[in-house]
């Protein structure tokens, strides 16, 4: 053994109960299924109601990603839920999982870096348990983006959905090369410089209020393609492998031109990439966990597969994980 290495060994997830189509949002605001179908790829999301906060999906989700993985709460050390929609400015959410989930024991805080918060989540994680600080962690990422949507806003509210996505990584000896299961590495980058593109317009420390999502689309989209390769490209050379080694690419679910665009600059087979934002919208944190647990259970991918995390958020905040499952 010369090495840690922090192994997926369980993964869930969890929706709400009502699917909104894009024919649902036209009787709502000035717009088509035609539009955000053509510049999105996003048919229907899942909008969560009054008693689906943030906890109750996120501690769905770790139930469920506990279940696949045969751990109870006793085996769980650390728990991280990114999310930038907390039930409560404190305590974090975090904590409400780890109680509604029974674990008495180890630490729970969360993590804020918005759609980037899962990838986030993973490399601090890794850096528990392959520091011997933990032994196994649940990431969870678990959002009610409906909540800080101005639905008023035709620009934004297409194009979001709630849900929590989960998965258990455990701390297991390895041999330190590339053919190791778990974390292989991971690279994270923010200029919050980018701040004004895409922020909440509220908060306890500033107006006292919630606030809403603003985005210049645009801006996101031309920084998303354009300049978040780097840390994709980072996490291959640092791991040595290539494109055409990769099984699968599971970027961050906000819009499939983005997802396509970043696909084939970088050289990744289209048939290679995880696309689930035509059913879930843009869920923000938890739009990664969801996409690796539907690829999980749908066969896609399998014990010894190499897959690519990757995603980007407000502030700009982005990273990219290389992951053998
Ligand atoms: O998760 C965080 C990361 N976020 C993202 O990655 C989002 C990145 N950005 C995007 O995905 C795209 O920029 C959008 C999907 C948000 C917008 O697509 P676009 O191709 O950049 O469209 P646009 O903003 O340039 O708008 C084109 C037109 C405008 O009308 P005019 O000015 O050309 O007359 C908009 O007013 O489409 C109009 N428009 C709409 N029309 C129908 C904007 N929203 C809608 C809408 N329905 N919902």
């Amino acid at each position: 053994m010369v090495a840690l290495r922090s192994v997926i060994v369980g993964c869930g997830s969890s929706l709400p109960a009502r699917v909104v189509t894009n024919d649902d949002l036209a009787q709502r605001v000035e717009t088509s299924d035609d539009w955000i179908v053509q510049r999105t790829g996003i048919r229907q999301r899942y909008l969560a109601d009054a008693s689906e906060t943030t906890s109750v999906l996120g501690i769905r989700a770790c139930r469920a990603a506990l279940d696949d993985a045969g751990l109870g709460p006793e085996d769980i050390d650390l728990v991280i839920c990114a999310t930038s929609t907390p039930d409560h400015t404190f305590p974090s959410t975090a904590t409400q999982i780890q109680a509604g989930l029974g674990i008495h024991q180890g630490a729970a805080f969360d993590l804020q870096a918005v759609c980037a918060g899962f990838v986030y989540g993973v490399a601090t994680a890794d850096k528990f348990l392959t520091t011997g600080s933990a032994r196994r962690a649940l990431v969870v990422g678990a959002e009610t983006f409906s909540r800080i949507l101005d639905w008023e806003d035709r620009t934004t509210c297409v194009l979001f959905g709630d849900g929590a996505g989960a998965i258990v990584l455990e701390a297991r000896e390895a041999a330190g090369t590339r053919d190791d299961r778990g974390v292989l590495t991971a690279s994270l980058r923010s200029d919050g410089r980018h701040r004004e593109k895409l922020y909440v317009d509220g908060g306890p420390g500033s107006t006292g209020t919630t606030g809403h999502l603003r985005m210049t689309g645009k801006e996101v989209f031309r920084f998303a393609v354009g300049s978040v390769t780097d840390v994709i490209a980072d996490a291959f050379r640092s791991s040595g492998t290539t494109a055409d080694e990769l099984d699968w690419f599971v970027p961050h679910q906000a819009n499939r031109r983005i997802i396509e665009a970043s696909a084939d600059k970088l050289g990744i087979a289209r048939d290679k990439v995880v696309l689930t934002v035509d059913r879930h919208g843009n869920t923000s944190a938890a739009s990664i966990p969801l996409a690796l647990d539907v690829a999980r259970k749908d066969g896609r991918i399998q014990e010894g597969d190499l897959v690519m995390i990757e995603a980007i958020g407000g502030g700009f905040t982005w990273g990219a994980a290389l992951i053998r499952w």
